[in-house]
């Protein structure tokens, strides 16, 4: 089967969250699987050509756009580092050549919607270019969501492309790629697309909702996220397009890249260690309180959390908390950017429990893993999380994750049961400052005063394993399904 994974970041090109970390790792196992794939990226400034040795693709690409005109983009090609995979670079100046990927100082590109345009067309010229009739083009949220509709409207005779199939993973719903109604002169598909059950929403074209409506088939990165964003609560208005295409949605959860998060070679640690030999882990803590100026106290429990602060993170129900949290015999280390306030708010939280709380505002690969290792519980209050790594890399690092029991977190963690001492870590249902104060405090507790109920925690979470090549396995079997018995094999 020939694939094309079109996304607008992936590690370790570009990143700035957990959608670059699938689109990077999965067509390394889908390779390993025997799949044909490939992958499509802009070319952004800050990817360097020279350093990663990219070749330039002969030929131009014509990206027709509209009532714009005909646009001119270069391709360049690489290599998915560990393997064969090819990956291609759109380049054009005018739209990637800047330092941002979507946004600079907080404040988004007022043309995005004509980058991701540009970069959804040159996806499917890239194929005329190259001589390639993928059998599937899989799209990752809003950025590409315009590729299943040109599949279905201005490509649909297009001989490399005509026939491929389209696949689209959403990995958070609440970017939509919402875009002025004249998108639809650029998009050059025809006004009558623009109706309630395709690319018009209030007014405005929306590409994620379009991208909804005509992908063949729908998936979102954990079953939990797929079921909940059929309902109001989490379907960020587009709830009743998602249970219309209910028949066509369904869930598959990440795995976790466990050659970059393993305690055992982790190689940003001061010591590593196993499940079956720990000591390395006291190590990592105290390392940890050195790097973050608290007291270094070997019995307290030590609280971690690594996220971008912001609503859907939960940040602010953190906040509202963090006082009562702060009233228990517990250290507190965060480390993350995202909304201003926040640094702000966190700061003068630092300030005022210099005994108890630190953070590090920024983003930080080192202190991410520092705190992974060196941290007792991991806390996640999310508003919503359709999958969720931080809380899996958790599990293999001996950290027991606090979460709320939404989307990926509750696909992925069990919650403890101080009986029968089953369990992963420690869930709450409700997003409010009461129910994650308890939850913390429960986790406070079971630290205390419950030692073989930590000990199965930690050895039950440790040997969980969330694995890339399952998650490979999944995607591919949906292919062949998406694919549908057209297809020859
Ligand atoms: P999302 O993609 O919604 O941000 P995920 O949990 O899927 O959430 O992925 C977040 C990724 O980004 C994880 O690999 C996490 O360690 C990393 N990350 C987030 N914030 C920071 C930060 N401030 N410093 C280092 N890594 C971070
Ligand atoms: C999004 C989600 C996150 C998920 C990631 C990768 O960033 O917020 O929960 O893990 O995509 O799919």
């Amino acid at each position: 089967i020939k694939v094309l994974i079109a996304a607008s970041e992936a590690v370790p090109f570009v990143k700035t969250g957990g959608l670059a970390d699938v689109a990077g790792v999965l067509p390394r196992h889908l390779a390993q699987l025997g799949c044909d794939v490939r992958l499509v990226l802009p070319r952004y400034y800050r990817i360097d050509k020279a350093k990663l040795g990219l070749k330039r693709v002969p030929g131009v690409l014509s990206v027709p756009m509209g009532v714009m005109g005909n646009q001119y983009g270069a391709v360049f090609e690489g290599r998915v580092p560990g393997c064969e995979v090819p990956v291609y670079f759109i380049e054009h100046e005018g739209y990637f050549g800047r330092d941002g990927l979507y946004e600079e100082n907080g404040e988004a590109y007022p043309d995005n919607d004509l980058r991701f345009t540009f970069f959804s067309k040159a996806c499917l010229e890239l194929c005329r270019l190259l001589d390639f009739a993928p059998d599937l083009i899989h799209v990752h949220d809003w950025h590409t969501a315009a590729v299943p509709v040109l599949l279905n409207t201005a490509y649909r005779r297009d001989p490399h492309v005509g026939r491929a199939a389209s696949l689209l993973t959403v990995h958070n719903l609440q970017h939509q790629g919402w875009a002025f109604k004249g998108l639809m002169d650029v998009l050059g598909i025809g006004w009558k697309h623009f109706n309630y059950l395709e690319l018009e929403m209030n007014d405005q074209v929306n590409l994620l909702k379009a991208g909804l409506y005509h992908a063949t088939r729908i998936c979102t990165v954990s079953e939990g996220y797929a079921r909940e964003i059929q309902t109001p609560e989490y379907g960020e208005g587009l709830d009743g397009v998602l249970r219309d295409c209910a028949w066509k949605l369904s869930g598959i959860l990440n795995g976790v890249d466990y050659e970059e998060w393993n305690p055992e070679t982790d190689r940003y640690l001061i010591a590593n260690y196993s499940a079956a030999d720990l000591s390395g882990k006291a190590l990592c803590k105290a390392d940890l309180q050195r790097l973050f100026g608290l007291p270094e106290r070997a019995g307290v429990p030590l609280i971690g959390l690594v996220s971008r602060l912001v609503k859907q993170k939960g940040i602010d129900v953190l906040a509202a908390a963090i006082h009562n949290i702060l009233s228990l015999d517990a250290q507190f280390v965060l480390v993350g950017n995202g909304e201003p306030w926040s640094h702000f708010y966190f700061g003068d939280i630092a300030a005022a429990y210099p005994e108890k709380f630190a953070c590090f505002i920024g983003y930080d690969e080192a202190r991410a893993h520092k705190v992974e290792a060196g941290a007792d519980f991991f806390l996640m209050p999310s508003r919503f999380e359709p999958c969720g790594l931080n809380q899996m890399y958790s599990l293999r690092y001996g950290t027991p994750p606090i979460v709320r029991a939404t989307g990926g977190l509750d696909d992925s963690v069990d919650n403890f049961d101080p009986v029968s001492k089953r369990g992963t870590g420690f869930k709450f249902g409700d997003l409010t400052p009461g129910a994650l104060f308890d939850t913390v405090g429960w986790a406070v507790h079971t630290y205390y005063n419950d030692r073989e109920g930590m000990a199965a925690l930690i050895q039950n979470g440790m040997a969980q394993r969330f694995s890339w090549e399952e998650a490979a396995r999944q995607y591919l079997e949906l292919y062949r399904r998406t694919v549908g018995p057209r297809a020859p094999w």
